[in-house]
């Protein structure tokens, strides 16, 4: 899925590259899948760093602890439901252009870990992205599908607990494509992916057959954190997943302190000065801090505007800037005499009036029922938001937790270059005989010296090492000791490359031996499942020029 430099999208790659670069490193989906500054991505794109989070993580998995997995969106809420032993769900997806090779079999670890602990854990195969973004024919499509599948399997795939769909037969899936499509805007995927007037609507369609594919598990089930593990060059359909999912939702719960809306700077600052008028308020007199002892001790909004005019003078010991400062007052001056009271508000986005109604009725407490808004003075943010889940599934919506991702890095190709699928040398296919890939590690280029003398003086560079790699991402297994005694051998100058290689090619010729025989033994369990695996039989098609 990721590690493919191969066709064309419907002509679209440049411009796609180009609308998501923003100064320097680009992802695209249907592009070059080469990153070549990681921490970059955290800058630019907002992806947030694996190491906040791996504490955090149930028996982190090697992928984990060796940083390949390096970076994630909200992945804490997983983290969390998996530790809690509460529902979550794992779900990636393949694109059956070509055969399932080591960089696919990341995401299969990645999958097989999160099943076993404990999430509910899907793997589809992107039929209908291979047909209308890659021009596959369903021929070669249903080929490649059923070797993903055994392979996902053959690696440990659990399919009777987990599940396997592919696009183009489900059709809850197409419906709830259906439904985000009337949520996703046209001038949307010009701005993500570069589209444009050449780009062809079953291309477009792909896209939001994937919005669906990643809230899908929060369909068949119910909503629940769930972590989509991909490459970086997903992002962008990560983005807009989360983005989609919060848009469907019936109600927003946000938190405010009289009639007005705040923006989260606001918010923050508001929070601040309330608590600095309450506490002024210990003794239960004066809360307003007109210095006298009134009956009426009601906080006002023009109370705090006054505290803020005050510390404004100051040094701003808030901290906020000014622009906020300003806003903030001048909605505290037009709200004047009313009263500031800290609530939680839900408001109506796509709520049907019977589920506003039902909201209503569901809150308990003190509450304020406006048009399109309800406050509630008595519940806290968390409890709100589950009472807004739990009332819009109650009436039909979907309820829909924002999915979270991880991101693993790309492998090196074994020439040095990029993986691609389109040149075997540069990577080793899971279908590949173990001879096969033993000659390919043979060949591969390294991190070494030009002579061993200079290796044993140096030491050889295994951090730009293919070879190493290797070991990191696959040969070492879960034995990390291994793959840091490899790491500080070559480091060192003790381990040469003519050894290690031999070592990583006789590794590569077992795993790939055994892998097969696995293989072999998961069709039997493919066979049993409820996945075609022959659709091109009873499908009538074009073959969609993959330039376009
Ligand atoms: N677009 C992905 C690729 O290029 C495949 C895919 C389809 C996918 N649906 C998905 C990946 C859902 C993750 C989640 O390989
Ligand atoms: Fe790579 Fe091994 Fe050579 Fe080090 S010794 S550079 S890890 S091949």
């Amino acid at each position: 899925m990721t590690d493919d430099d191969t066709a064309p999208d419907g002509g679209t790659t440049d411009d796609a590259s180009s609308a998501a670069t923003d100064g320097g490193v680009a992802l695209d989906p249907w592009g070059s899948a080469a990153v070549d500054d990681y921490p970059k991505l955290f800058e630019e794109f907002g992806i947030e760093d694996f190491a906040d989070v791996i504490d955090e993580t149930p028996d982190p998995h090697y992928l984990m602890r060796r940083k390949v997995i390096f970076g994630h969106r909200g992945y804490d809420a997983v983290a969390e439901a998996l530790r809690n032993d509460e529902p979550a769900a794992a779900l990636s997806g393949f694109m059956p252009t070509g055969d399932p090779h080591i960089g696919h079999k990341l995401v299969f670890d990645e999958l097989i870990y999160h099943q076993r602990a404990g999430a509910d854990t899907y793997g589809l195969i992107a039929d209908l992205e291979a047909h209308s973004a890659r021009g596959m024919t369903w021929d070669d499509i249903d080929e490649h599908a059923r070797d993903y599948l055994l392979s996902l399997i053959a690696l440990g795939f659990d399919p009777e607990e987990g599940t396997l769909y592919r696009q183009s037969t489900n059709r809850e899936l197409q419906d709830l494509a259906f439904e985000l499509g009337s949520k996703a805007r046209y001038a949307e995927f010009e701005g993500i992916y570069g589209f444009g007037g050449e780009t062809s609507v079953s291309h477009m369609q792909s896209v939001v057959t994937q919005m669906a594919d990643i809230l899908y598990p929060q369909l068949v089930d119910e909503p629940k954190p769930t972590v989509i593990p991909v490459g970086p060059d997903q992002d962008p359909h990560v983005r807009f997943a989360r983005d989609l999912a919060a848009r469907m939702r019936y109600f927003k719960v946000t938190e405010a302190y009289a009639s007005f809306e705040l923006d989260d700077d606001e918010r923050r600052l508001l929070a601040q000065v309330y608590d600095s008028l309450a506490d002024g308020d210990a003794d239960g007199e004066d809360a307003d801090g007109d210095g006298d002892d009134d009956a009426d001790d009601t906080l006002r909004c023009e109370d705090a505007a006054e505290r803020l005019r005050e510390a404004d003078t100051d040094e701003q010991p808030w901290g906020a800037d000014q622009a906020t400062t300003e806003s903030l007052l001048e909605k505290l001056d037009n709200a004047g005499m009313e009263p500031l009271r800290p609530r939680v508000r839900f408001l109506d986005r796509n709520a049907t009036d019977e589920a506003f109604d039902a909201l209503v009725d569901a809150v308990d407490g003190e509450k304020r029922v406006f048009e399109a808004h309800v406050d509630s003075f008595d519940l806290d943010r968390a409890a709100a938001e589950a009472l807004a889940r739990e009332v819009e599934v109650d009436a039909g919506g979907f309820g829909f937790v924002a999915p979270s991702s991880i991101y693993h890095r790309f492998m090196t190709g074994l020439t040095g270059g990029k993986m691609s699928s389109s040149d075997p040398a540069s990577h080793i296919s899971l279908l590949d005989d173990p001879e096969e890939g033993y000659d390919k590690v043979k060949a591969a280029a390294t991190g070494g010296r030009e002579t061993a003398e200079k290796q044993r003086e140096l030491g050889g560079k295994p951090d730009e090492c293919p070879v190493y790699e290797l070991y990191a991402y696959l040969l070492a297994g879960d034995d990390d000791e291994f793959a840091e005694k490899v790491y500080e051998e070559c480091a060192n100058g003790d381990r040469l490359c003519g050894g290690c290689k031999e070592q990583a090619a006789e590794l590569m010729e077992e795993f790939l031996a055994e892998h097969q025989e696995k293989r072999e033994e998961a069709e039997e369990l493919l066979a049993d499942l409820d996945v075609d695996l022959d659709v091109a039989e009873s499908r009538r098609s074009i073959t969609p020029s993959a330039e376009e």
